[in-house]
């Protein structure tokens, strides 16, 4: 049904005026307490076996919603209402800001891709602070919180405008993740470089323990699927050193011309980050990479390209405890969060695994034991 309206309807229409309308309606829902009530119990039924916990808090299951999708924290409760046991906000950066002008995201169809150059477009720190601190809940849903620069501050003083988020923002978030790893944001990737990422971690670290001093905000760093395999294991020394949190693998990729798009070449020379299926075996790739390196010391998320249950059971077999996802959220609508749940839970009963907490990283593991 979503499938042959998308076909029909949204993919005729601007894919920006699709997300807009797509988000007033799960708001609008949401704020219907009978339809909000109706709608949680069909698409976000819990599976006792899929608990989860990840940096010492409990969600209901390992699937959440990527950074972008909420980039205002507007839509936390509706998101929640649709399964994602997570919903990561953001990115929100120091000072609002517009994004980038023009067409700036884009679908390839064939590929179940997207290409994005949104660059930021938030409201600001201050105002989704406010935001977030006039919310009530109706759903417990765990609350990331995904900080970026802002385009207009240079790199050299980049960290004193993740600071000013993470102070503002640090005490409505269950957890911070500092993102390095948008390709809209001109330099932002620069400080993913380690003598750059040290500085900057260490300070939204002493700025949220500042902010919050009755609990420690678990802090995460989200890197890109473009950092060379050095790199990583470099990013995963660095958060192992600084008892960093966790780490988000991967955000969106410049790269075109190895994976084999079959898209219209036009769009596929868009710049910007492309996401979704092209994106899978790449961020695989990364996460399980990440996992023979830092093993169960820091919690793994894994992003990019998950489309389906098996996708996302792959993830964690991978590493990742919690998955997320955005793209295929666009081409498969307001049950993929339900599927997702079912396909998991069925897989994790036939599987040898007693608990998902098993399954983490057994991919990786077995690979070890029998080389
Ligand atoms: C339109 C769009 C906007 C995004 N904005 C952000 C963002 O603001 N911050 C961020 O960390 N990631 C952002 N992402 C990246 C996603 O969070 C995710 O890492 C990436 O899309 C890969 O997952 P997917 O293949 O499931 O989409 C965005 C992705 C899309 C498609």
């Amino acid at each position: 049904m979503y499938k042959l309206f998308f076909r029909l309807v949204f993919t005729r229409m601007d894919p920006e005026r699709v997300h807009h309308l797509a988000f007033r309606w799960i708001r609008l829902a949401a704020r219907i307490p009978v339809l909000r009530t109706f709608a949680a119990a069909v698409l976000a039924p819990r599976h006792e076996e899929l608990r989860t916990e990840a940096f010492g808090l409990r969600m209901h299951g390992p699937f959440g919603l990527a950074a972008g999708f909420d980039k205002n924290a507007v839509a936390i409760d509706g998101l929640s209402m649709l399964g994602f046991d997570h919903v990561e906000i953001g990115t929100v950066t120091g000072e609002a800001q517009p994004g980038n002008p023009g067409k700036r995201l884009f679908r390839l169809v064939r590929d179940r891709g997207l290409i994005n150059r949104m660059g930021f477009n938030n409201e600001g720190s201050a105002a989704v602070a406010e935001r977030l601190r006039g919310r009530t809940p109706v759903f417990r849903t765990v609350v990331g919180v995904n900080i970026g620069k802002t385009k207009v501050v240079p790199e050299e003083e980049a960290a004193a405008d993740y600071v000013k988020s993470a102070e503002r923002l640090a005490p409505y978030a269950d957890y911070l993740v500092v993102n390095v790893s948008s390709p809209n944001t001109p330099g932002l990737r620069n400080l993913q470089a380690t003598e750059s990422l040290r500085p900057l971690l260490t300070a939204v670290r002493e700025a949220a323990d500042r902010s919050v001093t009755a609990r420690r905000v678990p802090l995460l760093v989200k890197i890109a699927p473009d950092l060379a395999d050095e790199d990583v294991d470099a990013v995963a020394d660095l958060a192992v050193e600084l008892g960093l949190d966790g780490i988000i693998a991967t955000n969106t990729t410049i790269a075109r011309d190895e994976l084999g798009l079959r898209s219209d070449a036009a769009v596929v020379a868009e710049t910007g980050g492309l996401s979704g299926a092209p994106l899978k075996a790449r961020s695989l790739e990364v996460l399980r990479r990440l996992y023979a390196r830092v093993g169960d010391r820091i919690t793994l998320v894994g992003v990019g390209g998950v489309e389906n249950a098996e996708d996302a059971w792959q993830r964690i077999l991978a590493g990742a405890t919690l998955v997320q996802g955005y793209s295929a959220f666009v081409y498969e609508g307001p049950l993929w969060g339900r599927g997702i749940h079912k396909g998991l839970a069925a897989r994790l009963r036939t599987s040898p695994y007693a608990t998902l907490a098993d399954a983490v990283g057994a991919d990786v593991r077995n690979t070890r034991s029998t080389v």
